[in-house]
């Protein structure tokens, strides 16, 4: 079987990661792997246990209740499926957002998704987004990309899609949970937020969809001429 190319997103919440990875996917041919609903559909469960999820006593027994599948449509899109549930729509709410962000630090959480992620990059041409995909399931990925913007302009975007879904939430409540979650994911121990070190930081901060997506394609083109 020809060796599969693997491109890796990494950066923090709100950059715009899924965005331009499934836009990426779809030019190129290849699988978009969105680790992110990986984390949110284990926090999932674990909000619907009652357990909290900053406890790895509460958390690490659970995992062996939890079967996730992720199935692909016609069109390239993921569903989450945990133990046979479609939960695609369940996941993207805040409260889903801090349980992710939380149980993503407790090391066997992240042991229990480790194969199925490697094992998607082994199987196809994927573009995965997370945030140790450069550094810890993908190291030798032929692109490894760190998508960012400044805060406030993450917070911006995400407090327009909430908007646009009928959320009632202030842009202050969303930008401070941009950065509690930011100073969770960078600072925990096991696999922080990190630029891998042969990662291209692309700072979408001053750019719109577009400008972000010619700029990642530029840089993808870049590496694999390679
Ligand atoms: O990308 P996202 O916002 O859907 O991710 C939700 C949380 O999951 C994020 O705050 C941290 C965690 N996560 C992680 O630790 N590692 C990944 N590869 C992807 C997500």
């Amino acid at each position: 079987m020809k060796k599969k190319t693997a491109i890796a997103i990494d950066g923090p919440g709100g950059a715009g990661k899924s965005t331009l990875a499934r836009a990426i996917a779809e030019k190129l041919g290849y699988r978009y792997v969105d680790t992110g609903a990986m984390y949110r559909t284990i926090g999932l469960y674990v909000l619907r246990s009652g357990a909290d999820p900053h406890s790895a006593d509460e958390v690490v027994p659970l995992l062996k209740k939890i079967k996730i599948d992720i199935d692909y449509n016609a069109e390239g899109a993921q569903t989450m499926m945990l133990n046979g549930e479609d939960v695609t729509g369940l996941i993207r709410t805040a409260e889903i957002s801090m349980y992710a962000s939380a149980v993503s630090a407790i090391p066997e959480v992240r042991a229990f998704l480790l194969d199925t992620q490697r094992g998607m990059a082994k199987k196809h041409d994927v573009i995965m987004d997370g945030r140790d995909i450069g550094t810890v399931i993908l190291p030798d990925a032929k692109v490894k990309i760190f998508l960012t913007a400044a805060a406030e302009v993450r917070a911006q975007r995400r407090w327009k899609e909430l908007r646009e879904k009928g959320s009632g939430q202030s842009f202050e409540e969303v930008l401070k949970e941009i950065n509690e979650r930011d100073a969770a994911d960078s600072g925990r121990a096991v696999a922080p937020l990190k630029p891998a070190e042969d990662a291209v930081t692309l700072d979408t901060t001053g750019m719109d969809i577009d400008q972000a997506l010619r700029a990642a394609c530029e840089i993808i083109e870049r590496k694999t001429k390679k």
